[in-house]
């Protein structure tokens, strides 16, 4: 209770309202249609939407992040693709993102893009490690800044003890059966009995992949992205000196919290001195292990965001777990979110949410509650790139902007969707 109390009394009312998660959005609505519209109207006017534009639901309000204005608050989560071909982007790149990009969400993220051929996860994985790379990925922001109004977000990585494995479909994190390449993680520790050993990183490879990752956010700067992500999570290279898990060096890189967070916190202000001052940047962290104490806890991941808000990390993506084979998550709707309300309404700093939030009524819920000021939704965008138009068009929005050769189309959806809305009161 005492991390909401600076919450404001419209926001703090409608936390302990909805807290149980029994009390959605929607459900509010049909409850009190008046004092849901009175917060709506709260919440936009702090977003910084013009007094006079009309009341819309928490995740269409505008954001800011340095000098990049989104449009709402909905994200296309990073989701490896493994369709390029020797680390370059394909026209599966630019159709599958430019379709995410006219789906209405107001910032998409690219799929992890490695800082070097062994910094892959799969020989399907982009980088940003060539004149190629940069040339594709720029042709992506050309088109998605020219057709949309939708902000491009690169995820930026290094695979360590989880590289030189399968593309997705035929064996996620199984080693590849020829043409494997050494890897490099924080301590020699497989990833699990069937992966190869890694070496565990000299100072002489640190410095040569903190190198690689400057040079990767001075590509993604050039291609015209509008954000960089540093993906510290999910067992990947700089996870892997995180957690202990996966760290158990006995330099200054190893052992405490502060200790395992000094080389991607080296990694993070290293490329946030090269990113332009006006452009964010995030970071990506996987806020529980899942294995208890012996791993990082959501108690920690407090001070791992606090931690890389210091080296200028503008906003942290929460996600959770996948940082090794022992972990027991405990899945359900929007589980990753109660990490993200933590570090958000312990420390002030701006948070993403994810995991397994699928409708508007969660993403206006979580929003509206103050859990996270984003939230990143992934594989609905699989499903659906349009996601966003459509959920907006089942809850009653009327005001999001459609590409305008789909008018017709979007004109039948909420035709269709009334009716239906129509049927349900009879
Ligand atoms: C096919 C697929 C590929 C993914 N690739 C990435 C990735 O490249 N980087 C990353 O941080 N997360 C990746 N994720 C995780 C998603 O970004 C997201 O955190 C996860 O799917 C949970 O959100 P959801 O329930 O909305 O799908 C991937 C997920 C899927 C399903």
């Amino acid at each position: 209770m005492e991390r909401y109390l600076t919450l404001d009394p419209v926001q703090f009312n409608y936390a302990l309202l909805t807290r149980s998660q029994r009390i959605s959005h929607e459900n509010l609505r049909l409850r009190d249609p008046q004092w849901l519209a009175s917060a709506e109207k709260w919440f936009q006017e702090q977003s910084g939407a013009p007094a006079n534009a009309p009341v819309r639901p928490p995740m269409f309000a505008p954001f800011q992040l340095r000098d990049m204005a989104l449009k709402n608050r909905i994200v296309v989560s990073p989701m490896a693709q493994y369709k390029a071909v020797d680390g370059c982007p394909t026209d599966w790149h630019l159709i599958h993102y430019g379709e995410r990009a006219k789906g209405g969400a107001g910032l998409v993220y690219t799929e992890m893009t490695c800082v070097s051929d062994t910094g892959r996860i799969t020989p399907g994985c982009p980088g940003l490690y060539a004149p190629e790379h940069e040339a594709a990925w720029s042709q992506l922001a050309q088109f998605v800044h020219a057709e949309t109004d939708a902000k491009l977000c690169c995820q930026i990585g290094h695979s360590g003890r989880k590289g030189s494995t399968n593309i997705g479909w035929e064996g996620m994190d199984k080693p590849l059966a020829h043409d494997n390449w050494d890897l490099i993680s924080a301590s020699a520790i497989p990833w699990s009995p069937e992966n190869a050993t890694p070496r565990a990183a000299t100072r002489d490879d640190m410095d040569l992949v903190t190198a690689q990752f400057v040079a990767s956010a001075e590509m993604a700067n050039r291609a015209g992205f509008d954000m960089i992500e540093l993906h510290a999570a999910h067992g990947y290279l700089l996870s892997s000196f995180i957690s202990p898990v996966s760290n158990t060096r006995s330099d200054e890189y190893g052992g405490s919290l502060e200790n395992r967070l000094r080389y991607p916190l080296e990694v993070f202000a290293a490329m946030r001195a090269v990113w332009p001052a006006d452009k964010p940047m995030s970071v990506r962290i996987s806020a529980n292990d899942w294995v208890g104490e012996d791993g990082v806890t959501p108690d920690e991941a407090v001070e791992i965001a606090r931690a890389f808000h210091g080296a200028g990390a503008d906003i942290i993506d929460v996600s959770a777990g996948q940082t090794t084979i022992d972990a027991k998550p405990v899945y359900g709707r929007m589980y990753q979110t109660p990490f993200s309300d933590r570090i958000r309404n312990e420390t002030g700093i701006k948070t993403m949410a994810v995991g397994n939030i699928y409708e508007a009524d969660h993403a206006n819920s979580i929003l509206m509650a103050g859990r996270a000021d984003l939230v990143a939704v992934g594989r609905p965008h699989l499903a659906d790139p349009y996601w966003t138009l459509h959920e907006a068009s089942k809850i009653g929005d009327r005001a999001e902007a459609w590409p305008r050769p789909y008018q017709a189309g979007r004109d039948q959806a909420w035709r269709l969707a009334d009716r239906e809305a129509e049927m349900f009161r009879v």
